[in-house]
């Protein structure tokens, strides 16, 4: 043989460097720092104390957390000026502790509203001057309380319709569509280098839904108010077809200058559980990183809660569960496995 065509062989033959061809992550910390993202789960804060095993592999294997109802505000504001910041407290420290980033979840919203707020507004008690002053107090005492201790807020949580048109909540209809803006304004006053998210569900595929948040992204950077991020919840489910032009979408939102996360991935199906109706959820789920990951400007993916145990799906959908990576007993499904051989596509 000629020396050159001994030198290819030689060449060819030899194992490719570490960095062309990472191991296999043992765990999703690790697959994390390998990609280059932050992997994140929503976080059950009574599950936190009381569940040693919950803690073990939350701590373990997230790089990222959301409070999954702990920051609200009929959670963090029960009764007018009266502040209960143990549960949100609890999972800032935690997460400090086990260097986890942490997610804002939620500052404006139409849900989970205190009920002195809600009814207040609907008895005539609280007039739109005083609800806009409420809701500037509001964002500006929370995010002062967590400033620098947090990397990213969803500033704003679903706030467009199905149909394109802006969500008929109580802020647009008592404070009209300038809320948007003002609510980003005063987050960023309270902490200027939070990250500041607008979030929504259905972004994924649903055409009217993209078309208005694009518009409303745009019109926000064009009058100067501080925009960062948009956040696609990703709950999914194996009944509907995967979402195939979510990479285009988050697109679209990184060429307006946005970062992209994934705030609240979960692949939910009808029950009973089979070996096929996993093999599919193991796939959405690998779909949904291989998207994130083929988008520079994807730099979260978050998952709304990381076990069967404790999940919203089987409460908020009829016959559905069995939504998230791991199983009752926090066994790996195979979506677990499926995440860890995802490779960056080219
Ligand atoms: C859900 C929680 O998971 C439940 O525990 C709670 O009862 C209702 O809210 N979109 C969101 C999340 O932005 O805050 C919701 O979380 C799920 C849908």
């Amino acid at each position: 043989m000629k020396p050159l065509i001994i030198a290819l062989a030689l060449i060819l033959a030899a194992p490719l460097p570490a960095y062309a061809h990472p191991r296999t992550p043992r765990d999703l910390r690790e697959l994390a720092h390998q990609q280059g993202i932050r992997i994140g789960t929503a976080v059950d804060l009574a599950a936190l104390r009381g569940e040693a095993d919950y803690r073990t592999v939350l701590n373990r294997e997230f790089t990222h957390v959301t409070a999954e109802n702990a920051m609200k505000w009929e959670s963090v504001e029960p009764e007018r000026g009266v502040f209960i910041w143990r549960d949100a407290d609890a999972l800032v420290e935690n997460a400090r502790r086990n260097r986890q980033r942490v997610r804002g979840h939620t500052l404006v919203w139409h849900n989970q509203l205190p009920a002195w707020l809600t009814t207040g507004v609907a008895e005539g008690k609280i007039d739109d001057r005083e609800l806009r002053d409420i809701l500037r107090d509001h964002i500006t005492t929370q995010v002062r309380r967590y400033k620098g201790k947090i990397r990213a807020w969803d500033v704003v949580n679903e706030v467009v319709e199905e149909d394109g048109t802006l969500r008929q909540s109580l802020w647009l209809t008592h404070l009209g569509p300038g809320y948007i803006a003002d609510a980003f304004r005063w987050a960023h006053r309270a902490d200027p280098q939070a990250k500041l998210f607008i979030n929504d569900y259905n972004l994924e595929w649903n055409a009217p839904k993209i078309e208005t948040t694009l518009s409303i992204v745009k019109d926000l950077q064009a009058r100067g108010v501080p925009i960062h991020g948009i956040g696609f919840q990703g709950h999914l489910g194996i009944q509907y077809d995967y979402p195939g032009d979510w990479a285009n979408v988050m697109r679209r939102f990184a060429d307006l200058g946005l970062e992209i996360a994934v705030t609240e991935l979960d692949v939910r199906m009808v029950l009973p559980v089979t070996e096929e109706k996993l093999a599919t959820q193991a796939d959405y789920y690998r779909r949904a990183l291989t998207d994130c990951l083929s988008v520079e400007a994807c730099r979260e993916l978050t998952v709304w809660g990381f076990t069967d145990r404790h999940s919203w799906v089987p409460g908020w959908f009829d016959g559905e569960g069995a939504a998230c990576l791991l199983d009752e007993n926090l066994a790996p499904k195979p979506a677990y496995r499926a995440l860890l051989s995802v490779k960056r596509p080219r």
